[in-house]
């Protein structure tokens, strides 16, 4: 994998030979794990240039719109399979054979229930609540009421782990929603598929218990494919860097989805809902694209652009197409905020600014309209997210403890004050 070597000529000092990696695809790497030895360190804020570990779960060319996971294009997996034989192929690295898929479907549905008592923790929370605040504290505390898996040397225990936070996290997102709404908790119902049983768990209730729309099903299905997995993002690093320590699996994920709830990451399907009621209008939109390309102005077209896809998001092509199959199925036309949507997304995919900077609409503009057609509140916006990419994280968790890995430790280039010593508190000035 190293017959390439890089040379780093250092000023006073012998140049240090470095391996050159190379992956299946995608760019080579220049193994820095030497330079320590020279007493420097790389220096990379943002992680630019940094992959911090070796990964088969997701490729992602930027350029070419290119989204593979275990190999197979998501295009593919959104037309061809489901969530669950998604997170099988996540999980374990090959698409389930019907009898797989029969065993794990059936595997994660003896799971769908939360410990009764976890319901107790909600009466802690506000009303008003965000959803994301209150996701953070009940998937943490899963680890309160499953010690039978938490030995996370044992492969028995990490696959157990995975399996119920695969099958729990639909549960806890619907039971965040109908606690926000003052409304009973519904109990999962293991007869309906998975996408099904989060939309009967959302809006039924149980004096009224309404069939489920296989367009609107096969609509969140997708959401969760599309949401899956998507490499080293700043959720599934951080879900890695707190396994690295050696956290239990549970508080591994309640960290990731802190990390994911900030608006850039996940919380943008939210913040692009969010910006649709603070534009307001479609003669409003000038000023706001103004402010977008204003360097003084902190203001962003939120659902635009991405850190690694600098041509189109696959998943947003993906998701444009289902926006329109939902909105037909609902019947809905001439909506102001979908009009003031669709008038931005031209925008940005015909002004200069935009197609310089390849800011294209990303997944979270068009899930967002599709949340929102189906019923979602925009709150409940980044904990869906949440939910689909529980699996990726996950998956990534067990790839990381499955082989010999390191806590995750970054160093610093320091600029704070040198030594000094600590004055009496009448001799400061
Ligand atoms: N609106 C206006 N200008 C933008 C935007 C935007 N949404 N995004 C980037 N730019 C400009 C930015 O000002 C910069 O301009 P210049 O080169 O003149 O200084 C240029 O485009 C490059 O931007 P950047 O901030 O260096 O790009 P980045 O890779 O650091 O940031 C991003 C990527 C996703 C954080 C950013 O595009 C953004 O904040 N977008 C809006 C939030 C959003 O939709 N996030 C969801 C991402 S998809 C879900 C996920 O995978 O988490």
């Amino acid at each position: 994998m190293a017959d390439k070597k890089a040379q780093l000529i250092i000023e006073g000092a012998a140049p240090v030979e470095l391996p050159i990696l190379t992956g299946t695809v995608g760019p080579d790497v220049i193994d820095v794990r030497s330079l320590t030895s020279t007493g420097r360190f790389t220096f990379d804020p943002g992680f630019m240039s940094t992959a911090s570990c070796e990964s088969k779960i997701t490729y992602i060319d930027g350029d070419n719109g290119i989204l593979l996971h275990r190999g197979y294009p998501i295009e593919q997996l959104a037309e061809k399979s489901d969530y669950l034989e998604t997170c099988y192929l996540l999980l374990n690295g090959e698409l389930p054979t019907a009898e797989q898929k029969a065993q794990f479907v059936s595997t994660v549905k003896n799971h769908t229930m939360v410990h009764e008592q976890l319901k107790t923790f909600f009466n802690g929370f506000r009303r008003d609540a965000h959803p994301m605040a209150v996701m953070c504290g009940v998937v943490g505390a899963l680890s309160a009421f499953y010690h039978d898996s938490l030995d996370i040397n044992n492969p028995q225990h990490r696959e157990i782990s995975a399996v119920r936070l695969v099958a729990k996290m639909p549960t806890l997102a619907a039971m965040v929603y109908k606690y926000s709404m003052g409304q009973p908790m519904m109990y999962p119902r293991n007869d309906l598929t998975y996408a099904e049983n989060f939309l009967h768990m959302m809006f039924n209730t149980p004096c009224e218990i309404k069939p489920i729309s296989p367009i609107l099903a096969k609509a969140m299905d997708r959401i969760f494919i599309l949401h899956a997995d998507h490499e080293q993002n700043a959720s599934t690093s951080t879900v890695r860097l707190a396994g690295s320590s050696g956290a239990n699996p549970f508080a591994c994920i309640a960290a990731g989805i802190a990390a994911l709830w900030g608006p850039a990451h996940g919380g943008a399907n939210e913040a692009v809902l969010t910006m649709l009621d603070e534009i307001g209008d479609v003669s409003n939109i000038d000023t706001f694209i103004a402010k977008a390309k204003d360097k003084n102005d902190p203001f962003k077209l939120m659902g635009f652009g991405h850190r690694v896809y600098k041509n189109r998001d696959p998943r947003a092509t993906v998701m444009k197409q289902t926006c329109d199959e939902v909105l037909n199925e609902l019947g809905i036309k001439n909506d102001p905020q979908l009009e003031l949507a669709m008038r931005l997304e031209e925008i940005a995919l015909t002004d200069p600014y935009f197609i310089e900077r390849s800011l294209y609409p990303n997944v979270d503009f068009y899930s967002g309209i599709i949340l929102k057609a189906i019923g979602i509140p925009t709150s409940m916006f980044t904990v869906i997210f949440a939910l689909a990419r529980t699996v990726g994280w996950i998956s990534h968790w067990k790839e990381m403890l499955s082989s010999p890995y390191k806590i995750g430790r970054p160093r610093q280039l320091y600029t704070g004050y040198d030594s000094r010593d600590v004055n009496k508190l009448e001799d400061r000035k």
